[in-house]
């Protein structure tokens, strides 16, 4: 059992907003509390270990644990907390662009950082439409997503997610 255990419980019930979480869920049950990972395995507050077959929300393929992850990114810390990219760039995003430029196929040789995947969404959308702006197709907007397809929580990824029930209760969303 964690040491802090009934303290986190009572924390994470008056405090702790959720993702995805009916909250009413807890109010008779304990909040599960996931306290640690091993490669693809991680451990809750009572010491029971799960597979973690989704790696978090799929980013953490590479496995917990992995001291030479959490070196690399003291060390960036410790150099530079934080830079925007705009209008100036920094070794680090430098050498990962040119990295993820190299795996990607033909003459797709640029990188655009997000923090994240509904981001990710929102920028392509982004880029399409004002692409089709400068080539004289201004009203060329329209998104075709397919049923089931999840693309984000943010209204733009959440606008051509392909799940009516997440949708409902944010409508209108983006045209
Ligand atoms: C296909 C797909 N697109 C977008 C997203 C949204 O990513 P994020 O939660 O990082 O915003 C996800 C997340 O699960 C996803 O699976």
């Amino acid at each position: 059992m964690h040491p802090d255990y009934d303290h986190l419980q009572k924390a994470a019930k008056d405090h702790l907003w959720m993702h995805f979480t009916r909250h009413s869920t807890y109010d008779h049950a304990d909040v599960p509390i996931i306290v640690r990972g091993e490669g693809a395995y991680i451990w809750d507050a009572q010491g029971k270990r799960y597979l973690d077959g989704l790696a978090g929300l799929f980013v953490s393929q590479l496995g917990h644990g992995r001291t030479e992850l959490a070196d690399a990114a003291a060390k960036q810390a410790r150099e530079l907390a934080f830079m925007p990219l705009w209008s100036y760039a920094h070794p680090t995003a430098i050498e990962l662009a040119e990295r993820v430029a190299s795996y990607a196929p033909g003459d797709l040789n640029r990188v655009f950082f997000t923090s994240g995947g509904g981001e990710a969404v929102e920028t392509a959308w982004k880029l399409a439409k004002n692409y089709f702006k400068l080539t004289g197709k201004p009203m060329k907007h329209k998104v075709i997503s397919r049923a089931i397809a999840y693309h984000g929580t943010t209204q733009g990824a959440l606008s051509i997610t392909g799940l009516p029930g997440l949708k409902a209760q944010f409508e209108p969303l983006v045209p």
